[in-house]
């Protein structure tokens, strides 16, 4: 999961797949960063903390890290929250940047419609909840996509 500074969208995302991986009893590891470093070593944002926890998921504990190209080799699905985020992963990854395990990561929810998830860095605590919604369906579609294949 990998948005820009890995403190609002990829923690949740982290958090929610992670928790529906778990009880769906899919061996899956989880992980998010974000690319632009410019947080690396924090907690995710308050409020991200605050709409996860409502929801029954405690994100605490998790500290952004920066993408880095060795992600494309340690990983087998790389989701990018956003069409910038895409790009910045085609900049740090440059030869091992790999097409066919990454995508954005609402496509298995609307395949085709090359949709972002809003960043809601600058907004308020209504953004944030939005984009939990968002990001709780988005992992509903790739539980669905990819748990009937072997493990991941
Ligand atoms: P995120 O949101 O990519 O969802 O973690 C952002 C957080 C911080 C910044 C940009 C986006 N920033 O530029 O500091």
């Amino acid at each position: 999961m990998v948005c820009l500074g890995n403190i609002c969208r990829s923690p949740i995302a982290e958090g929610v797949l992670q928790h529906k991986a778990n009880l769906a009893g899919l061996q899956w590891v989880v992980d998010s960063a974000g690319t632009n470093g410019f947080h690396v070593g924090e907690a995710p944002h308050p409020l991200s903390q605050k709409v996860a926890k409502s929801n029954g998921i405690d994100i605490s504990s998790q500290v952004s890290r920066q993408f880095i190209r060795e992600d494309f080799k340690n990983f087998d699905l790389i989701f990018a929250m956003a069409d910038d985020v895409l790009l910045d992963m085609k900049r740090i990854g440059i030869d091992q940047f790999d097409d066919k395990k990454t995508s954005l990561f609402l496509d298995p929810l609307y395949p085709g419609k090359h949709k972002n998830v809003p960043d809601p860095w600058y907004g308020s605590e209504d953004g944030y909840i939005e984009v939990f919604e968002l990001i709780n369906k988005g992992c509903d579609a790739i539980i669905q996509q990819y748990s009937t294949k072997e493990k991941l």
